[in-house]
């Protein structure tokens, strides 16, 4: 069954370790993010964006699948469907097709507008029992179309949208989506650690977690930081030894060009990022 994300990252701010999100494209994605989760003995959260949910025929289709891959594969650890930067109409799409948790990404809307439908989606997912994300100040980069211009979130507007019932709140601190260019400044901990006094026990969610280095990710734990997003990197992984894979021409061996084995090692090398980033964030044994 599915969770909301409310209990584990209550957990998981008290305990100071975090959860990670890992967004996924597909079967294999979900199965071996779940099965390294119930490996590692870790609650999870599987991000969707609203174009990885296009792609894979929609969010029915979706929750459906999580839905039913966590009956067969015996998961038994907490897992949460989360909505990744939804808009105000996907995350209504999702509240409706069975997701467990939603983020809506009001950022790029004037702040009283961000307010007023977070707001109005805070009393929905309530009455659900569904978890909520919101965010303020916007992340960095590019992620399935949605731009950011990685402004630091002002700390006075993360405690009123903290103050209207959200679960959790993603506040941009200088993270970007995908690769990190060689003359980044790194993480604001000293925004991180203004928001974290204004907004108390709310667990906060640092997205862009592809290749930020270890001890910032210790010390933005360490700040308040409960959820942490991860996407890119386990593209990279797949592709890399997807791609090895075919270059050392096993493909052409035998039946090597079986999907099952051609994906195989892409999954597998899935299967080790989400290994390195539960052990990294901690949240493994903790389910
Ligand atoms: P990365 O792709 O940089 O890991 O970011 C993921 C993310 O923040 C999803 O919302």
């Amino acid at each position: 069954m599915l969770v909301s994300a409310e209990e584990m990252l209550k957990k998981a701010k008290a305990g100071h370790y975090a959860v990670g999100q890992f967004n996924i494209n597909n079967l294999e994605w979900t199965k071996s993010i779940l099965l390294t989760a119930q490996e590692m003995k870790s609650p999870v959260i599987l991000g969707v964006s609203e174009g990885a949910g296009k792609y894979m025929c929609g969010f029915k289709t979706v929750a459906a699948m999580v839905d039913a891959m966590v009956d067969s594969l015996g998961i038994t650890v907490p897992v949460a469907l989360h909505l990744d930067h939804g808009t105000y109409e996907g995350a209504k799409a999702c509240i409706e097709a069975g997701f467990s948790s939603i983020m809506f990404d009001g950022s790029s809307l004037p702040i009283e507008e961000n307010v007023e439908k977070t707001k109005e989606l805070v009393a929905t997912c309530k009455e659900k029992g569904i978890s909520l994300e919101a965010e303020v100040g916007s992340i960095g980069g590019e992620e399935d179309g949605v731009v950011g211009a990685g402004e630091c979130a002002d700390p006075e507007e993360c405690e009123r949208v903290a103050s209207l019932g959200v679960t959790m709140l993603a506040a941009g601190i200088g993270n970007i989506h995908g690769k990190y260019p060689d003359n980044w400044a790194g993480l604001s901990f000293e925004t991180l650690d203004a928001i974290q006094q204004k907004t108390g026990d709310m667990p906060l969610v640092l997205h862009g977690g592809t290749g930020i280095p270890d001890d910032m990710i210790k010390k933005a734990i360490d700040l308040g930081v409960s959820k942490i997003n991860v996407n890119t990197e386990c593209q990279w992984a797949f592709q890399k030894a997807t791609r090895e894979y075919i270059m050392a021409g096993k493909d052409l061996e035998g039946k090597g060009f079986d999907p099952r084995k051609l994906l195989a090692p892409g999954a597998e090398a899935i299967k080790e990022t989400v290994r390195e980033k539960i052990k990294l964030f901690g949240s493994d044994g903790k389910a």
